[in-house]
């Protein structure tokens, strides 16, 4: 910002000398994009359309990686700021650990939109996600449909869950959209989670780590299921994690395989185990779209445009524009603009083709479209 003042400051010495500037000498706007790691198959895909859809849009972007470490994530948008960005797009490591980089966002009034993960400190000027509580409930509710629960009389099922990140404002979100669901049946003995562990901390995965799940997996099958009892379902909130139970299932439990196992974010990796038959399902975000409202929205902003939900008409898009949900404090709503997810399943992976960002090969399996 700095730099741009100063070359305002030139420009008007320079005019003032009857020396004439054409005006397309203006410099693009930078966009700076923080991303928490490239582990992940999704947040590749995420920085990769940000990127483009914003150069498309003639912004210079830089786009940096902090390798789920909150510490660098705060460099690394310490950086962004000296390079005098003009808006910051962020998915936090950590959404409780910015508020240094948060207020300093602040004081060189940089709007900030937190992206995919709300990030929790008031500078956060808008949020973009999808429902994430609906997320949960999408997973909850397969769950009941495929073993039919409404209508199981005397029959029980034995389930295991595995959750999320903590410091990731979404895992709580995914974790209790499908508990509510879940829940009635538990206490009706329908379900019966044969570890006992159902408390959030207790399944929780420590940044959606793939091997950390398959170790929680491996534990829980050798102590309560290799005596034979029957597992029916692995209520996992991502792919990520449910790679990591799969891997388990496989590997340590001998009975039969028909596990319904539960995920999100149609990772490559997953949607084979899907045709395959070894997960059941994936609830699907199209983060080519979420890049769009994105854009969209920071166009918005940097122009001075009154936010609200009439952005909504200006893309063909499903997405609500929320003031209710997100808060990053007590009683503090992030205005929030929340996209629609569904559910995919062997049955219907041709939607994913549809949307024109996988491919189905001759062998039956998806791949992401480069
Ligand atoms: C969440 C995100 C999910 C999943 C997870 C792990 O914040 O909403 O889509 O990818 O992180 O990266």
């Amino acid at each position: 910002m700095k730099l741009k003042k100063l070359a305002v400051a030139m420009t008007a010495v320079m005019a003032f000398g009857a020396i004439s500037v054409p005006a397309a000498a203006e410099e693009a706007q930078v966009i700076g994009i923080s991303m928490p790691t490239q582990s992940l198959e999704r947040w590749n895909r995420d920085g990769e359309y940000l990127k483009e859809q914003f150069e498309n849009a003639g912004y210079t972007v830089e786009l940096k990686y902090s390798d789920n470490d909150s510490s660098q994530q705060v460099s690394d948008i310490q950086n962004l700021l000296a390079d005098n960005v003009d808006i910051l797009i962020i998915a936090a490591v950590d959404g409780e650990a910015l508020n240094t980089v948060m207020d300093e966002a602040a004081e060189s009034e940089i709007p900030v939109i937190a992206y995919d993960r709300l990030i929790m400190n008031d500078a956060t000027s808008y949020y973009v996600s999808f429902d994430n509580y609906t997320v949960g409930t999408l997973q909850g509710e397969f769950i009941v449909e495929t073993l039919d629960l409404e209508n199981a009389g005397d029959a029980t099922y034995n389930m295991e869950i595995t959750a999320g990140d903590p410091a990731d404002n979404n895992a709580g979100y995914f974790y209790q959209g499908a508990m509510d669901v879940l829940q009635p049946y538990i206490d009706a003995g329908t379900l019966v989670v044969v570890s006992g562990q159902t408390g959030f901390d207790s399944v929780a995965t420590d940044q959606w780590d793939t091997q950390t799940a398959l170790e929680r997996a491996q534990n829980i099958l050798g102590s309560y299921y290799a005596d034979g009892t029957q597992l029916d379902v692995w209520l996992c909130s991502n792919d990520s994690t449910a790679l990591g139970v799969a891997q388990g299932i496989t590997s340590d439990y001998a009975g039969d395989n028909t596990v319904i196992i539960t995920g999100q974010d149609g990772d490559v990796a997953n949607l084979a185990n899907i045709v395959d038959g070894i997960q059941t399902m994936t609830v699907y975000k199209n983060v080519s779209n979420e890049s769009i409202v994105t854009l969209a929205l920071a166009e918005a902003v940097l122009n001075g445009e009154t936010i609200d939900a009439s952005l909504c008409d200006t893309f063909e898009i499903e997405c609500a524009y929320d003031t209710e949900s997100y808060e990053t404090s007590d009683g503090n709503v992030c205005p929030s603009f929340l996209l629609v997810p569904s559910v995919i399943t062997a049955d219907n992976l041709e939607e994913l083709v549809d949307t024109g960002l996988y491919e189905m090969g001759e062998d039956g399996y998806l791949t992401a479209v480069e």
